[in-house]
């Protein structure tokens, strides 16, 4: 067993806070096991998994089955049931009892559900493992695996893959079809793969669209769809009144690096290594790092880019403080005309470059070169 250190304090803290919390995350990710750890700690726990025919008949009458529960009421699989909500929402107002609900949809996806709960309810998104959690001794193989627990313990790379590959199938196969989306698995795969071999890049729908056939509309759909299922993730584009002109479309990634690697049919570390998109894939993998390191929440992430060349590959919008972090696979950064313009034009608290080699150092003032293999070493967690 892995041990879910922060994610346990963060639960244990936001279930002090608010009467209903949501740990949701994709398939596989670890949330019903962090919700059994969760549940070691409270005295009374009831726990309902709606893929389990008896929890789902006994939630038939919902006010019936959960108005006299006390202490912590976990709700596994909730996207099953969004029409609980509206009971959750009187019952979350009596404050007899907590719930924890964990689901592998987003809240958009569940929409009528997130507004019946709203100020009563706190959301948690759940990735797999972070870098704590598994050592930075672990840093290559958590990239090429990937943090689905399954995947990154796996006997061997080969396992690991297989694993993946099946994950993927039974995904489009089975679990989109019980969240009623009607697309064809084989269409949905296609845009997936095409995804990958586009992660890190622009979203561009028409450029997209043409190689798959398909409208900008339905591109844009598909896009959601899996983002709302935390198989892709998004990052948009920060922008304010500059001189420059700057990007506008957001950035996307196939949400874990184990998955791009099996959508991409890498399987070993030397694949990797030689692969063209190692530099995107080494990109993405650590701005999911840092987002995890540095606790940043969702909407405080950005990547931005000018039309005359300037980029971060991430930028952290916390109160009155920017930071900006660049990522090079090399391993010795230096100050770029690019790195000068964010600096000065996003005036950056501060920027850090992480790269791949052995050393951290300062590269100029408020620039440092960080070793991504000493991230935890040499990045502490915001200030809140
Ligand atoms: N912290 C962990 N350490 C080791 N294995 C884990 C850990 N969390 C989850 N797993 C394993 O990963 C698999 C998926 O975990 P699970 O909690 O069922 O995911 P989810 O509920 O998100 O679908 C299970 O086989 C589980 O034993
Ligand atoms: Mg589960």
């Amino acid at each position: 067993m892995i041990e879910r250190a922060r994610l346990l304090r963060e639960t244990a803290r936001l279930l002090q806070q608010f009467p209903v919390v949501a740990l949701l995350g994709a398939r596989q990710v670890g949330k019903s096991t962090l919700a059994r750890a969760i549940a070691g700690a409270h005295r009374t726990v009831t726990y309902f998994d709606l893929e389990h025919g008896p929890d789902l008949a006994k939630l038939e009458e919902p006010s019936l089955a959960l108005g006299d529960l006390r202490g912590l009421v976990v709700i596994d699989e909730v996207q099953r049931r969004p029409e609980l909500f509206p009971t959750l929402r009187v019952l979350a107002d009596r404050r007899r009892a907590r719930f924890l609900l964990l689901g592998s949809a987003s809240p958009e996806l569940l929409r009528q559900s997130s507004e019946s709960l709203a100020g009563r309810i706190a959301y948690l998104d759940l990735a797999g493992f972070a870098l704590d959690e598994v050592g930075a001794d672990a840093l290559d193989r958590l990239w090429l695996r990937g943090g689905f627990p399954r995947s990154f313990l796996a006997r061997s790379e080969r396992a690991s893959f297989t694993w993946r590959r099946q994950l993927i199938r039974t995904f489009l196969e089975r679990d989109l079809p019980t969240l009623g989306i009607r697309v064809a698995a084989g269409l949905l795969e296609r845009f997936w793969k095409m995804l990958a071999h586009w992660h890190g890049e622009l979203w561009n729908a028409s450029e997209l669209g043409r190689s798959l056939g398909l409208s900008e509309a339905t591109m844009r759909n598909y896009l959601d769809l899996l983002a709302n299922t935390y198989a892709v993730s998004v990052l948009l584009p920060f922008h304010e009144n500059l001189a420059k002109r700057q990007v506008k479309s957001p950035k996307v990634y196939v949400a874990d690096s184990g998955l791009l690697h099996a959508l991409l049919g890498v399987r070993r570390p030397e694949e990797l290594e030689s692969h063209p998109k190692l530099g995107a894939s080494w990109e993405g993998f650590l701005v999911q790092q840092l987002v995890a390191r540095l606790g940043a929440d969702r909407d405080e992430c950005f990547f931005w880019r000018t039309h005359d060349g300037a980029e971060l590959d991430l930028l952290i919008v916390r109160g009155a403080h920017r930071y900006g972090f660049e990522i090079k696979r090399t391993d010795a950064p230096r100050l770029t005309p690019s790195m000068r313009h964010a600096l000065n034009d996003l005036r950056l608290t501060r920027l850090d470059v992480i790269h791949a080699g052995a050393d951290t150092f300062p590269i100029a003032s408020r620039v440092r070169a960080i070793a991504a293999r000493r991230l935890l070493l040499d990045l502490k967690p915001l200030p809140a």
